[in-house]
């Protein structure tokens, strides 16, 4: 089956599917995105990435390109006409076409959107949940902004691919204090040998994370205690756990940090039990 994308208001084939060179999302990385879990054909937590996508626009000062429940039935058109049922909705809106210039465009100009929707690789997923997966760490050196989730991904780009040449499938950025901020695309946790559950605060330095957010539900209802403060690489090393989240990753365990094992340097318990009980929390519509 061919895929199809949503470009600028037509459904094309995924490989006729382009922007214009002088959009501004090309020249400047000048747009935000949402990437948004689609499970048993349902977008789930839509709500939520969608009060995010308002909230990343608003701070750029992009309008939206459509009415909210427009854009959710774009969304979900997308989904089924790429017969996704469990995978991931791709959305990305720019501040549009305009002959290059850094300063914001004239008035009116229209902001570009693209929708792409596929199906998640399941069986790799499973089986990184499973053995556990290893992280890296590098220095933090990302622009103060990182609450917008920009397409400005640049740093990102360059921290998974040390991950991936160390032969780890995450890195986490390490601020100049010493503290983990968070992964390149995934929101950073550890338990600590007392049990407590530590991941950043969400007020600045990291995305605010919409799995971070639904998992503190989960937290809170498996009685877990929760520390929301920055933590230290010295702190993860020594933790009995670790774990990211993502809508595409879920919550999944980590078993090494900078080539150390973690806990016992298998998939702990508590990161287990988390990733089995997310989806009864999260919204599906
Ligand atoms: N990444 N932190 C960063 C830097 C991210 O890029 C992401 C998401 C997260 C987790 O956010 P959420 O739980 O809302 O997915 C945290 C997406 C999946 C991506 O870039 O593909």
């Amino acid at each position: 089956m061919s895929r199809i994308a949503y470009v600028n208001g037509r459904y094309v084939p995924h490989g006729e599917a382009s922007v214009h060179v002088e959009d501004r999302g090309y020249q400047f990385a000048d747009g935000v995105y949402e990437v948004c879990e689609v499970r048993g054909g349902h977008l789930v937590d839509a709500r939520r990435h969608l009060d995010r996508l308002e909230r990343s626009l608003s701070e750029l000062r992009i309008a939206m390109p459509m009415e909210r429940r427009a854009l959710e039935l774009v969304m979900r058109e997308t989904v089924a006409q790429n017969r996704v049922r469990d995978g991931i909705v791709y959305l990305q809106i720019t501040r549009g076409v305009a002959r290059r210039d850094h300063a914001f465009p004239p008035a009116g100009t229209q902001p570009s959107i693209v929708i792409t929707a596929r199906n998640h690789d399941l069986g790799k997923l499973e089986q990184g949940a499973s053995d556990g997966i290893a992280v890296v760490s590098v220095p933090e050196n990302r622009w103060a902004r990182v609450d917008i989730k920009s397409v400005g991904l640049l740093p990102n780009v360059l921290a998974k691919q040390a991950a991936r040449e160390a032969g780890a499938k995450e890195a986490w950025f390490v601020d100049a204090n010493g503290f983990v901020t968070e992964g390149s695309s995934t929101n950073a946790w550890i338990v600590t040998r007392d049990g407590a559950v530590v991941t950043r605060p969400a007020d600045f330095g990291i995305l605010r994370g919409i799995t971070r957010t639904v998992l503190l539900e989960v937290l809170a209802d498996h009685g877990l205690k929760l520390e929301e403060r920055p933590f230290t690489m010295e702190e993860a090393y020594a933790a009995r756990e670790a774990f990211i989240t993502s809508a595409t990753q879920f919550v999944t365990p980590v078993v090494r940090v900078d080539g150390k094992p973690i806990g016992n340097g298998a998939p702990g318990l508590i990161a287990s039990a988390l990733r089995r009980d997310y989806h009864d929390h999260a919204e599906f519509a």
